[in-house]
């Protein structure tokens, strides 16, 4: 051992944090799978089980054009831009896939990144200014969070909040207050996602329009799980509350979900807010764009939704049927419109050992626990699929019975 070894601190904690989750049986496992992702995968040691653990909500990610648009578009393009867009990398590709979101959204404009983590990063850093206020709902996804946290140390003087889990008085107060507050002098900014991912449920848009036009808030979406999901049309959680995609300041989104599921995100909005993107994004100015390949899926999977909409009628019944399904058998099971149906069995080690005998059973779906969730709250994730045949949704209510007899 060196002396370099002897004060390795790094190491030390390290290989004690990692024992601390094995002992408490909360390591995380990764599973490698061998083949395309569909309504079943073949997963490395398990053979072929049924996936209740993918954002595939509409079954496009193996879907033969999506995959054909892919390839030519890496005939078409090559390999890749090898430039940041404001350089030389943005593509025709780029720019026919940002007017379909656009269209889509039914807004004036879109901006790709290579994630939604990404787009969530680079909005608030780049549209906020000190003295403006962003206010967050606590149970927001992880990338709103840390986009919110880096602009606030970008930008000295930007204000930051949270109000609590679709609490509109709770945030009514917490705007009045910011209202009176000298220091919150510029724009105030509301952010939500559309569909909350690891509970499942929905922001309550239509409300929360009301109370940013109270108060001149701006209202930003991350609709990643709503998006291809909600709404009659698949357009996402403003469609299930029966608005145009006009009435959200601002989306974003991922495309690496229902629309495609290869990997991308977006922001989609006002000219303005995109001019100034890339005018002014340190992730659009200093990071390569979204892969032609991808981007040429993508544009054809929101083409494919755009014509086909009973795929999100398909979803709808699979998970209604899960749903259904999961209660028979007598599992505890959030209530939402979504696609996410989250089992709560509270403790961590629980629900990665349940979720460890149903991949036995030959049904694959992960347990999430503290950090991922709160303390107490762990659950199993099932996330259904338009691609999902009644045989999926049937053996996975059988291999749940048989979970039900081990683990009550
Ligand atoms: C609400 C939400 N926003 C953003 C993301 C990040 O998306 P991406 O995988 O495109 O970075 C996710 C993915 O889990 C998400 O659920």
């Amino acid at each position: 051992m060196t002396t370099l070894d002897a004060n390795d601190v790094f190491a030390d904690r390290t290989a004690a944090t990692l024992a601390h989750l094995q002992e408490t049986g909360q390591l995380k496992r990764l599973q490698t799978i061998e083949g395309p992702m569909g309504p079943m995968v073949r997963l490395r040691g398990h053979g072929d089980v049924v996936c209740l653990c993918s954002n595939n909500y509409l079954g496009l990610a193996n879907h033969p054009e999506v995959v054909e648009a892919g390839l030519e578009g890496l005939r078409r393009y090559g390999a890749g831009t090898a430039s940041v867009r404001f350089i030389c990398g943005t593509f025709d590709c780029h720019e026919r896939l940002e007017n379909r979101i656009a269209e889509f959204h039914g807004v004036e404009a879109a901006y790709t990144f290579t994630s939604c983590w990404n787009a969530n990063e680079a909005i608030f850093a780049t549209l906020c200014e000190p003295g403006d206020l962003i206010i967050s709902d606590e149970l927001n996804h992880a990338s709103i969070i840390d986009g919110i946290r880096l602009a606030t140390v970008i930008k000295k003087g930007l204000h930051k909040g949270v109000y609590k889990h679709n609490d509109l008085e709770n945030l009514r107060e917490k705007l009045a207050a910011a209202r009176a507050n000298p220091e919150v002098s510029g724009q105030i900014w509301v952010v939500t996602d559309g569909v909350f991912s690891m509970e499942g449920d929905i922001a309550d848009l239509p409300a929360l329009r009301g109370v940013c036009d109270e108060f001149d808030a701006k209202l930003v979406v991350d609709d990643s799980h709503g998006t291809g999901v909600m709404g009659a049309t698949g357009r996402g959680t403003h469609e299930h509350w029966g608005m145009d995609g006009s009435r959200i300041d601002l989306f974003t989104s991922t495309l690496g979900k229902a629309l495609g599921g290869g990997a991308g995100g977006y922001m989609a909005g006002s000219k303005a807010m995109i001019e100034l993107m890339i005018q002014r994004g340190r992730p659009t100015l200093f990071s390569n764009a979204l892969p032609a390949t991808v981007a040429c899926s993508a544009d054809k999977a929101i083409e494919i939704l755009m014509n086909e909409p009973d795929r999100v009628a398909r979803l709808r019944a699979n998970t209604a049927a899960a749903r259904e399904g999961i209660r028979t058998v007598g599992f505890e099971v959030l209530e939402s419109p979504t696609a996410i149906c989250p089992i709560i069995v509270h403790d961590t080690a629980k629900a990665i050992a349940m979720s460890a005998r149903l991949l036995e059973l030959g049904v694959f779906v992960i347990g999430f626990g503290y950090p991922v969730v709160p303390e107490g709250e762990a659950r199993l994730r099932c996330q259904i699929s338009a691609a999902h045949e009644d045989a999926h949704i049937a053996t996975f209510i059988e291999k749940l019975e048989v979970l039900k007899g081990e683990f009550a």
